[in-house]
């Protein structure tokens, strides 16, 4: 075990003496690199975005913007950082420092009044710049090669002409500039030049993941490199806080001051992030984030390819993963719904073996489930074939970036005009999320016809239990149950706008 650093913008620079529990947006700061802001400190902000160095999806390396304020710098030994402050070139023996495309777009664009928010916009910005698949537009880059071309996007509302994806920017707010200027110096900035040197750094691999036992006066935070070493582990901590990009745990230790006494990181674990597709099934490991899962399968299961957009923000989505997800049990998230109506099942695993248990089986009450202590979520399976007919909608009071009211996942087959099967997950509406048994065996055997909709709409109505709170009232979330039935219908009867 080597000494804890971290390499921050080129620089090598050790952990101590930060604590386990100490953040990354703390840590840079306290070394004097306070571009990176605190907004929220919950990860709803993006004012605390950098860029890591992490493995690449079409390329070695990404850099791949997430949320400082979210992740334990102990998570980050060994690893690669840009802040905002890393970006300009020069300004070495009093000679000015050169802006960053990026940077050079949202000045003169006006993408800054107060500037709070502004290097957390460039990091995410920055990582979009550097997104291999970027599409870009004939008249801004030249020397888009044929490769890239091929994951060209079209332009749209959200998608530039230089191919840059707005939703890179879901997660971070800006309170003075209004976002035109924001979006305008997003849709400028070409392509990386050959000789720049975070495009450069993409063709190499990210570091390594390091085995990292880091103790403090709050606890103690470890890494190890094998999944084996890791359940051996957990047998003798089976109190530890299982963390994969601490999306949640780490709003957890700024809002609610909690420290865990251990904490073990899972992320990088080689067989915690395999993907693969089996004659029956897709296997998805559960510390993938799901910006990489979404990438990798490209919108081969297009439920899920329908829920990525809508879970919280890109930002947090290069963090989060499945296992983290099903792992807090919340009856709000958003991916067990999906996969309650995908029939996906949870594989656990301890160091006595593996067990696969169905997601309709998994959830035991509020933030409880099977998972037993020692055990870890180490893959989420898919059977295959899929339900051709399927959708997610996600009621929240925001479009992008907010927490559900109520989601709800359907997944039917309709042959010949009946539904031979069908399946329903439900969040936000009990103390887990739950598949709607009544209303699936309402439709199924039906016609797929308005006056079954309607019926088996009535029924959804009356699923799961429903509570008033400051997101919606007990009656609002009935009511939208059914109309997501009736949404469906029209969805897949008529050409309506979702
Ligand atoms: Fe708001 Fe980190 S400070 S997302
Ligand atoms: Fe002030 Fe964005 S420029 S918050």
């Amino acid at each position: 075990m080597t000494e804890a650093r971290i390499t921050v913008n080129g620089k090598e620079t050790p952990l101590f003496p930060a604590t386990p529990h100490t953040t990354a947006l703390d840590f840079l700061r306290e070394r004097g690199l306070t571009g990176t802001k605190e907004g929220c400190a919950e990860g709803e902000c993006g004012a605390c975005s950098v860029l890591v160095a992490r493995p690449g999806v079409h390329k070695p390396t990404d850099w791949v913007a997430v949320n400082a304020c979210l992740v334990p710098v102990a998570a980050l030994d060994g690893q690669e950082i840009v802040t905002s402050e890393g970006l300009a070139t020069g300004g070495e023996a009093g000679t000015p420092p050169v802006l960053h495309p990026v940077q050079e777009e949202m000045a003169v664009r006006g993408g800054s009044q107060c500037g709070y928010c502004t290097p957390g916009f460039i990091c995410s910005m920055a990582a979009e710049y550097y997104r291999p698949t970027r599409c870009a537009h004939a008249d801004t880059d030249q020397s888009q090669s044929a490769e890239h071309a091929e994951h060209t996007e079209k332009a749209d509302a959200e998608h530039g002409p230089n191919g840059f994806d707005l939703h890179a920017l879901s997660g971070n707010l800006c309170r003075c500039t209004g976002y035109r200027p924001i979006r305008d110096a997003a849709f400028a900035v070409g392509a990386p030049t050959e000789d720049d040197p975070l495009a450069l750094r993409r063709e190499q691999a990210p570091p390594a993941p390091v085995a990292t036992e880091y103790t403090g006066d709050d606890g103690v935070f470890l890494r190890t490199n094998t999944l084996a070493e890791t359940l051996h582990l957990l047998r003798e901590r089976p109190d530890a806080v299982i963390v994969a990009g601490s999306t949640d745990y780490g709003v957890e230790v700024n809002i609610r001051s909690r420290r865990a006494d251990c904490v073990i990181a899972v992320d990088r674990l080689p067989e915690l992030r395999e993907l693969h597709v089996a004659s029956d099934h897709i296997e998805i490991g559960a510390a993938l984030t799901l910006t990489e899962i979404e990438r990798r399968l490209d919108g081969d299961v297009p439920l899920l390819a329908e829920l990525f957009p809508q879970f919280a923000s890109r930002l947090i989505r290069n963090g989060a993963t499945l296992g983290g997800n099903l792992g807090t049990g919340s009856p709000i998230g958003d991916s067990p719904p999906v996969l309650l109506a995908l029939e996906a099942s949870v594989v656990l695993a301890d160091a006595d073996g593996e067990r696969e248990v169905p997601l309709a089986e998994y959830f035991t009450g509020y933030r409880q489930s099977v998972r037993r202590p020692g055990e870890l979520i180490r893959a989420v399976r898919v059977p295959l074939p899929l339900s051709k007919v399927t959708a997610f909608h996600k009621i929240a009071k925001r479009r992008f970036d907010d927490i559900s009211s109520v989601a709800v996942a359907f997944a039917l087959d309709i042959e010949d005009g009946t539904v031979r099967k069908a399946r329903i997950g439900l969040g936000g509406v009990a103390a887990t999320p739950i598949r709607a048994l009544a209303a699936e065996a309402a439709l199924e055997g039906e016609a797929w016809t308005a006056r079954t909709a309607e019926a088996a709409a009535q029924v959804l109505r009356a699923q799961g239990t429903p509570m008033n709170d400051h997101r919606a009232s007990a009656g609002y979330r009935s009511a939208m149950l059914g109309q997501s039935l009736l949404k469906l219908y029209a969805q897949t009867t008529e050409a309506v706008p979702s």
